[in-house]
C-alpha cells in the first residue's frame, strides 16, 4: 500500500486535509506477473471488453487530428449522442472521464466532512475510497447471504440519519453480478429522504435500467460508463443522468471540458453511432458468460453465481482462494481475488468474460490448479 502522506520532519504534512493525511491510494486489481508461461497473458481481472473498439471508432481515431484543439466546453455533441442512446434529454447528461470521474463530481457536490453515505458491501470498492477522500463517512449495510446477496432495503432505511446524503445502489452489483429486483429499488427510492445513486456500469449486459424511475421520483440519478459494453475503458468516458434540480450544482463541480479529451470525445461519439454492432458484442459476451458458467459447474466443487454482467463470481472448493489466484497469475491468467475477510469471499474469484477461447483456457487452467492442489 502507498501511504499518501509520509511523516515529514518539517511537519508540513499538517497542511494536508485531515481526510487524506493517513489515506491509502485506491488499488484496483492485483496483477501477478506471469513467469511460468510468460508468452501468455489473459486479462480477466477488470471486467473490460476483450474486443477492440467498433470499426467506426477505429476509423474515427485513424483520421483524428485535433490534438491541438481543446474539446467543446460542455461536450454538447457527446451529450446529445448519449441522450439519444439513453432516451433522456441531453441537458440532464453530465459526462466525465469514466464513471469514476462522475462519482468524484457527485461526491464533491454532496459530501462535506462527516456526511454519511450508505453502501452495501461487497460492492464496487471505489465508492468507499472516494467517499473517504472527501471526509465522508461510509455506512455499510451489507448484502444478505449467498446465493441471493439480497439488498437489505429495510436495513438501509433503518440506517438513515440526518447526516445521510446518498445511498449507493450498484445494479447489477460488482463483484457479485446479481440484479436487485425492480420493486426493491423503487421501494427504497420512494421511502428515502436523500439521493439514491444507481450505478449501472453493467446495465447493457443486464438489458434493463432504472432510468424510468427518474420520471416519477426526484431523488434518483443513474450513472453509466462506456468502459464495459462499448469497449472504451482506456478512453475513459462515463456519464451521469441527473434530475433538473441538481444540474446547476453538479456543473459547478465539473472541471472544464468534463475532463474528456478530444480523442475520447471522438471515440465515444463514433461508438454511439454503431450501437447495433456493440449490442451484437454484448449478446456474444452474454452467451460466452453462460457457456463459461456451464463449463465451470462441471469442475468439482466450483460454483458460479448467477450473473447479469460481463463477469462471473465463483466459489471454489477451498476456504482461501488466494494461492489459486496467485498460481493462475503465474500461469499468465489474471482474475480478481477479494481478500477482505469482512466480505466473506475469500473462497471466491471473479473472472471477466473474455473471448470464448480465453474463457476455456481459464477454466482448463483452474481445473488443473485445483486438481494439483488436491494431490
Ligand atoms: C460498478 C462499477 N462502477 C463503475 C466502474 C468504473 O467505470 P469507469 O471505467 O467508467 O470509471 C466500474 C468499473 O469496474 C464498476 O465495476
Amino acid at each position: 500500500m502507498v501511504s499518501a502522506a509520509p511523516d515529514v520532519a518539517t511537519g508540513l504534512d499538517r497542511l494536508i486535509r485531515p481526510a487524506l493525511r493517513h489515506a491509502e491510494a485506491y488499488i484496483p486489481a492485483t496483477i501477478a506477473t506471469a513467469d511460468e508461461h510468460p508468452a501468455r497473458e489473459i486479462k480477466l481481472d477488470m471486467n473490460e471488453s476483450p474486443y477492440g473498439p467498433s470499426p467506426k471508432v477505429a476509423e474515427a481515431l485513424a483520421t483524428f487530428h485535433l490534438t491541438n484543439r481543446y474539446p467543446s466546453i460542455q461536450q454538447d455533441r457527446l451529450r446529445a449522442a448519449i441522450g439519444a442512446f439513453a432516451g433522456v434529454p441531453a441537458r440532464q447528461v453530465v459526462p466525465g472521464a469514466g464513471m469514476d470521474d462522475v462519482l468524484t463530481n457527485l461526491y464533491t457536490t454532496f459530501i462535506d466532512a462527516d456526511d454519511e453515505v450508505i453502501i452495501a458491501d461487497p460492492t464496487f470498492g471505489v465508492y468507499r475510497h472516494a467517499i473517504g477522500v472527501r471526509g465522508g463517512v461510509v455506512v455499510d449495510v451489507p448484502l444478505g447471504p449467498r446465493p441471493d446477496f439480497g439488498f437489505d432495503v429495510d436495513g438501509v432505511l433503518a440506517a438513515l440519519t440526518d447526516r445521510t446524503k446518498l445511498i449507493m445502489v450498484c445494479n447489477p452489483n460488482n463483484p457479485t453480478g446479481h440484479l436487485i429486483p425492480d420493486a426493491d429499488i423503487e421501494r427504497l427510492v420512494r421511502a428515502a429522504p436523500c439521493l439514491v445513486v444507481i450505478d449501472e456500469a453493467y446495465a447493457e449486459f443486464a438489458g434493463q435500467s432504472q432510468i424510468g424511475l427518474m420520471a416519477h421520483y426526484d431523488n434518483v440519478c443513474v450513472l453509466r460508463t462506456m468502459s464495459k459494453w462499448a469497449g472504451l475503458a482506456g478512453m475513459r468516458v462515463g456519464y451521469g443522468i441527473f434530475p433538473e434540480w441538481m444540474l446547476g450544482a453538479i456543473w459547478s463541480a465539473v472541471p472544464a471540458f468534463c475532463n474528456i479529451s478530444t480523442a475520447a470525445e471522438a471515440a465515444a461519439i463514433a461508438a454511439l453511432a454503431d450501437t447495433d454492432f456493440l449490442r451484437g458484442l454484448v449478446e456474444r459476451m452474454n452467451g460466452d458468460r453462460d457457456a463459461l458458467a456451464d463449463r465451470l459447474r462441471a469442475i468439482d466443487g466450483v460454483r458460479p453465481f448467477p450473473s447479469a454482467t460481463n463477469f462471473l463470481l465463483l466459489s471454489l472448493p477451498v476456504p482461501d482462494a488466494e494461492p489459486i489466484h496467485r498460481e493462475l497469475g503465474q500461469r499468465g491468467i489474471h482474475v480478481r481475488f477479494f481478500g477482505n475477510p469482512a466480505h466473506g469471499m475469500r473462497d471466491c474469484l471473479r473472472v471477466s468474460v473474455g473471448t470464448a477461447e480465453e474463457n476455456m483456457q481459464f477454466a482448463d487452467e483452474l481445473e488443473r490448479v485445483l486438481r494439483e492442489r488436491q494431490g
